[in-house]
């Protein structure tokens, strides 16, 4: 049996010098179970086969071949352990190498927004206001025919309450305001003189939509009530405000019109920026751009709120805002402004 032991022997010796040589060309983790599998694999491993034969050997001979059987075992077991580990970290390397950014990069920047240009003036017209000592207010869009019309001393018969121009959200009733004078009168009623207050907002009205017409737009109102205030006070505030907007160089000149709420009233130009005045296509060679709407507020008006008219008087004056911002940036049709084009808006 010497013969046969040396031999069984050898071939363990064999099998192990073969699995570190092939143990040394492999590359993956695939490779890796395959090799387990074919060695050391509790089924059908090659050390498992050799082993078969111990039953067969002498009491002598079985320690010497478990010996050995168990060395080559464990020799086998810790290169796998080995191989397996450096597998992982030049797995771990690859992954890394693969997935790998530069946090050193510039960051993509986010497109930023800006205001809408009839925000920004809207602020800017309420800014110059504010340092007149004028308290920015709002009211509701959805009025009553009360606030809107009849308290602003509108006689029924008033073209201005026509189907054709009013948006009615119950006809007589509730309608979308035309205007943002019904907030002279919320806030006559709410507090009591001196008062100085703007209203920007929107407003709506049943046009036919052109180049200077939209049914919904903008005005800003104001209105200030003390007891010494004449038309004087008007000119002085409303010149001062001129010269803020569009420069020292502009003049004003006051037209004589007609409110309902306001008495006298006037109509208020400015001279033309392209031309200073000597008339031009923007002006339609008048010289003039129309710009607001004023006048001393209406004794009527001031009863129905109950202020006394001998006591109290004062001044409202009203303007559209896309009219201004058209003036202000040189745009020549009103429906850009809500038109949401991209490339009109990206300009201001
Ligand atoms: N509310 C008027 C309109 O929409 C504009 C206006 C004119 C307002 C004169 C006023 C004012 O406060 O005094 O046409």
């Amino acid at each position: 049996m010497i013969g046969q032991l040396e031999d069984l022997l050898t071939q363990l010796e064999q099998l192990r010098e073969q699995a570190i040589a092939e143990l040394a060309s492999i590359t993956t983790s695939a490779q890796l179970d395959e090799w387990d599998t074919r060695y050391l694999g509790r089924n059908r491993g090659e050390l498992k086969n050799l082993s078969a034969v111990m039953p067969k050997l002498s009491k002598e001979e079985r320690p010497v071949v478990g010996q050995k059987i168990n060395a080559v075992k464990s020799t086998l077991e810790q290169e796998l352990k080995a191989k397996r580990e450096e597998l992982k970290q030049r797995e771990m390397l690859q992954t890394l190498e693969q997935e790998r950014i530069d946090v050193t990069l510039p960051g993509r920047a986010l497109p930023a927004g800006h205001m809408h240009p009839l925000s920004r003036t809207i602020q800017d017209v309420s800014a110059i206001f504010m340092k007149m000592g004028f308290q920015i207010v709002q009211g509701p869009e959805i009025e009553t025919d009360y606030y809107n019309f009849q308290a602003l001393n509108v006689p029924e018969d008033h073209p201005a309450r026509d189907m054709q121009d009013t948006f009615w959200v119950s006809p007589g009733e509730i309608l979308l305001r035309t205007q943002t004078s019904p907030m002279q009168i919320r806030t006559m009623k709410q507090q009591q003189p001196p008062v100085r207050v703007l209203v920007p907002g929107k407003v709506y009205r049943n046009e036919n939509i052109d180049v200077s017409h939209e049914a919904m737009f903008h005005q800003i109102e104001g209105l200030l009530i003390d007891e010494h205030c004449t038309m004087a006070d008007l000119k002085g505030v409303l010149e001062r405000f001129a010269h803020e907007m569009f420069g020292p160089e502009r003049r004003l000149r006051f037209r004589g019109s007609y409110f309902p709420f306001t008495e006298p009233s006037a109509e208020v130009d400015i001279s033309c920026a392209s031309c200073n005045g000597t008339g031009c296509r923007v002006c339609k060679y008048t010289g003039w751009l129309e710009i607001l709407g004023s006048g001393m507020v209406h004794p009527k008006v001031l009863r129905e709120v109950g202020y006394d008219p001998a006591k109290y008087r004062g001044f409202a004056f009203g303007m559209g805002v896309e009219r201004i911002a058209m003036l202000q940036y040189n745009v020549n049709d009103i429906r850009l402004f809500s038109g949401n084009d991209l490339r009109f808006l990206r300009q201001f």
